[in-house]
């Protein structure tokens, strides 16, 4: 299996580009299946989640040219409706085929994807709504087995919670319904706004009404395209916070500085110096942290996908600040594996309470999850000597060459098979 072997303390220093985002991809690629016409993509990240995605979309019948960072996905052919357990169980996104499926042939059986080592990630929310447009749902044997034998039918869905995928697999699903559908309490995430872009582009009818509403109106066909995905918000975050914590000095370009505000203004609380350009943030460490407290939330509120990597940030800060994760219940499995290098950070349900003020030791790690492994790989990159990052297979989920892009800035940091 492979590991990361880390030595620090560096200071980080040159330019990082940002690469597209996984998670505004993987609704993208499984919306393309509404379609029967050529769609050209660009942008995706090379990525494990994103590998898995195609290859599910292969399974499905859609044939996929493959070019560096771009693809052409013609899906004239594409007839088959099953989703395997194989490739939903390893990807949970794997559950955003289940709507266009359902939009485009009226049946569809995908397996349920079940827990993970954040939370029990229930998709009770994506199915009652898909109720609501006419759909008739079976869980037999792990699979969701889904049918609506007259089509979707528009109508009035109010999400319970604030649910990204349920909010995607569901303004996918209407794009194809009969008649007009409005969705509230969507999610608004930027990488939903992407998805409506993209969706847009390929002819369908969507417009939000107020700030959490949608209206769509379904149409008979989706056509073709060509769209470019949006930076990835996760990693430009989590490279910003790297420049904080080595008192580095990073510019981090491809994005869009706009749309992590919340990110940024953290940061300038914490002490970071942080120029923001058009198409770029210039950051620059300062030795003095400070405290601040955080409570992750839905878009525009703190993304819970970089809790862990600001909770190491933390851990060096002038006095204790507390997180509040108030999205999955199980979010700071990184804690224990800090705590092992010399944070001191204790954990009460949805709480952690950060001491400030640490010196972090090199240590053997294991990483539990996509963030928690790149949180583990900032301590070790402000801890003296050498760390081991073994279970890096989580990390290769969600970050491009994460290694390369760090030894080009200075890290000293290699794989080991
Ligand atoms: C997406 C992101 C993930 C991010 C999360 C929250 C992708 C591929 N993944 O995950 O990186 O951490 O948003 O920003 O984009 N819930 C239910 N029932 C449901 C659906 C969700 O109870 O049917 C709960 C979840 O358990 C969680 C909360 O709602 O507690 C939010 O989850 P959701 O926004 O749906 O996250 P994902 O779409 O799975």
């Amino acid at each position: 299996m492979q590991k990361l072997e880390v030595f620090g303390a560096k200071k980080l220093k040159g330019q990082v580009k940002i690469s597209g985002s996984k998670n505004a991809s993987l609704p993208i690629l499984a919306s393309t299946l509404l379609s029967r016409k050529k769609i050209f993509l660009n942008n995706l990240p090379k990525v494990k989640d994103i590998e898995t995605m195609l290859i599910l979309l292969e399974s499905l019948g859609s044939k996929i040219k493959k070019n560096k960072n771009k693809i052409i996905i013609d899906n004239s052919k594409q007839k088959k409706t099953f989703a395997s357990y194989n490739l939903v169980k390893t990807m949970r996104a794997g559950i955003l085929v289940l709507g266009p499926l359902l939009a485009k042939f009226g049946k569809a059986k995908v397996s349920s994807p079940g827990g993970c080592s954040i939370g029990v990630r229930p998709i009770d929310i994506h199915l009652r709504a898909l109720q609501k447009l006419g759909v008739k749902i079976k869980i037999s044997q792990g699979y969701v087995i889904a049918s609506a034998p007259d089509g979707l039918v528009g109508s009035k869905i109010h999400f319970s919670k604030v649910s990204v995928g349920a909010t995607e697999n569901l303004i996918i699903a209407s794009c194809l319904a009969k008649g007009t559908t409005t969705l509230s309490n969507c999610a608004i995430e930027p990488e939903i706004q992407d998805l409506i872009k993209f969706l847009k582009s390929m002819g369908c009818n969507i417009k939000w009404i107020s700030k959490r509403k949608l209206k769509i109106i379904g149409i008979k066909e989706v056509g073709g395209g060509k769209y470019s995905v949006m930076f990835d918000r996760i990693e430009a975050g989590t490279y910003l916070v790297a420049a904080a914590i080595t008192h580095g000095n990073l510019k981090i370009y491809n994005i869009v500085p706009e749309i992590i505000k919340t990110e940024i203004n953290i940061l300038r609380k914490i002490g970071a110096n942080v120029k923001v350009k058009k198409n770029l943030i210039h950051i620059i460490g300062n030795k003095k942290i400070r405290k601040v407290n955080i409570k992750t939330a839905p878009y525009p509120g703190f993304p819970t996908d970089l809790q862990a990597q600001i909770m190491v940030l933390l851990c060096k800060a002038n006095k204790k600040s507390l997180i509040i994760e108030d999205i999955f219940e199980n979010r700071f499995m990184h804690a224990a594996e800090l705590n092992r290098m010399g944070a001191k950070i204790s954990i009460k349900g949805n709480k952690a309470l950060v001491n400030g003020n640490t010196n972090f030791a090199p240590a053997e790690l294991m990483a539990t999850d996509l963030r928690a492994s790149v949180s583990l790989i900032l301590a070790a990159l402000c801890a003296k000597g050498k760390s081991i990052i073994n279970r890096i297979y989580h990390l290769d989920r969600g970050y491009e060459s994460i290694e390369k892009k760090l030894k080009k800035v200075g890290a000293k940091i290699r794989r080991l098979n």
